[in-house]
């Protein structure tokens, strides 16, 4: 009888009725190293019932008791790490020590969120009618913060743990029910994170985790009526559930083609290196990783020689030697990346590395002499390909970050800060950095994308805030 993680409901752990179970391919030996229960629409059911009835009792709770069983979970999961940072390294093949820092960083996320929430949600606003022409001192207005009621969370298999607490912690502090529906590759990893908040004490059926295929229970998840909001992170698959979900708030973060302007007075020592680690970190399946490089043609060869050595420095193999290119999640991942590199080949892209992969391992590759007819001067490989466009004018590198369907960040680099700041302003996407990679943290900035890239704005006081609704009580003087 083969071992099959258990779904969480009503504060245990239990067997799917369905007798089914969903597999978790290990990426770099691309055999089964996990199995999760296939839940049913009738477990769905009960879930969200449990979380709808917990969420009543839980938004009743004084604010510093929920935070310091939040603060308790976080101790916890930090406690936990080796052996979460273990599935991970398992099921999406993340550099070993990556994987200790997504669980840290949880922790982290936790800590902070259950701070910021005791600062935020316990202060309130007072308003008097008087201030608006035609009215007298006798209406007070107190505004308060309450909570929506339960919370759909979605995470994305790249940071299963950090990016599903990302929106665990802040629906918990406002008062909020939370259900969990982990990503396939990273399952283990969320039902294991799930665990330590189990352990902190959490009240029974506040939290729920429901495992199973996207195509079986998804749909059913997203439209259910119980879920009174839904924080997503992923890909296409958002821009479906927006335009199915009912009428409730949405946190949407779907993925970027962030583009990296490099101008002539940058310093290339510090670029190349900069841009390489922001390309190629856990193989570039990051929705902020650099996906097009934009430089000025008078020191694009500079550059792409500097960055050729930077790459060549990286490490290939497996996650559990931590080496800093690992297998990409799956096979099909590995498909349509060499799909890209097929079409770039075709239409003529300058190849700086030879192409190589091995399974759902590919090798760093830079592609130079990319083109506006390329499908990799537009697509998002999530994989360690990265096209470089030569461009002659600033204008030209702002106009193909526009053009792009996705607008999550982007970054400039160059000495001239009041350049810099113009190029920021004229650049469409949810951020821009300024001489550095893109990159979501630290975990309180604002994070938000435009266009397909995403709704919504997260970092830790933008996701309470949105996890909540305004409330107010008038007083009615005579
Ligand atoms: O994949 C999307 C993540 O939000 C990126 O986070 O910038 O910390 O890698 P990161």
């Amino acid at each position: 009888d083969e071992e099959v993680f258990k779904y969480y409901s009503e504060g245990k752990w239990m067997k799917s009725s369905s007798g089914k179970s969903v597999a978790i391919i290990n990426p770099t030996t691309r055999k089964t190293q996990y199995k999760v229960q296939a839940c049913t629409q009738e477990e769905v059911n009960k879930v969200m019932g449990n979380a709808k009835r917990a969420q009543k009792e839980w938004a009743k709770t004084p604010l510093w008791k929920r935070a310091e069983l939040l603060h308790k979970a976080a101790a916890i999961l930090k406690e936990h790490k080796d052996p979460i940072a273990e599935c991970l390294v398992k099921e999406i093949a993340k550099p070993a020590k990556d994987a200790i820092s997504e669980v840290v960083r949880s922790g982290d996320l936790v800590s902070y969120c259950a701070e910021e929430g005791v600062r935020i949600l316990g202060e309130g606003k007072f308003l008097t009618a008087d201030s608006f022409p035609g009215h007298e001192r006798n209406k007070y207005c107190l505004v308060s913060k309450i909570p929506l009621g339960v919370v759909l969370a979605i995470p994305p298999f790249n940071y299963p743990v950090n990016l599903a607490v990302s929106k665990i912690a802040p629906a918990l502090i406002a008062g909020n029910s939370l259900v969990l529906k982990p990503p396939t590759q990273g399952a283990v990893a969320c039902l294991h994170m799930v665990h330590c908040f189990h352990l902190a004490g959490f009240p029974k059926g506040l939290i729920g985790c429901i495992t199973g295929k996207g195509s079986a229970i998804g749909d059913f998840l997203t439209m259910h009526p119980g879920v009174n909001c839904i924080s997503f992170t992923g890909g296409d698959t958002g821009i479906a559930i927006s335009k199915k979900a009912g009428m409730i708030p949405l946190q949407m973060e779907l993925g970027g083609k962030d583009a990296c302007i490099v101008l002539e007075d940058a310093d290339l020592d510090q670029v190349a290196p900069n841009i390489v680690k922001g390309g190629f970190s856990y193989s570039g399946q990051r929705c902020t990783a650099v996906k097009v490089v934009l430089v000025m043609d008078c020191i694009a060869d500079a550059l792409v020689e500097k960055m050729k050595a930077s790459i060549a420095k990286l490490t290939v193999g497996p996650p559990e030697d931590d080496c800093d290119i690992t297998p990409v999640v799956t096979e099909s991942s590995a498909n349509y990346i060499e799909e890209l590199v097929v079409d770039a080949r075709k239409k003529g892209a300058t190849f700086c590395q030879e192409y190589r992969r091995e399974g759902n391992l590919i090798w760093p590759l830079l592609l130079d002499n990319v083109r506006p007819d390329m499908r990799i001067a537009w697509e998002e490989p999530f994989g360690p390909v990265l096209p470089v466009i030569r461009i002659n004018s600033v204008e030209e590198g702002i106009h193909h970050c526009n053009a792009s369907n996705f607008g999550l960040q982007g970054c400039v680099f160059t000495k001239d800060i009041d350049k810099a700041i113009l190029i920021s302003d004229a650049m469409e996407t949810g951020t821009v950095q300024i001489n550095s990679a893109p990159a979501r943290g630290p975990d309180h900035f604002p994070f938000q994308g435009l266009r397909d890239s995403g709704i919504g704005s997260q970092g830790i006081t933008n996701s309470i805030n949105m996890m909540t609704k305004v409330k107010s009580t008038v007083i009615n003087l005579p």
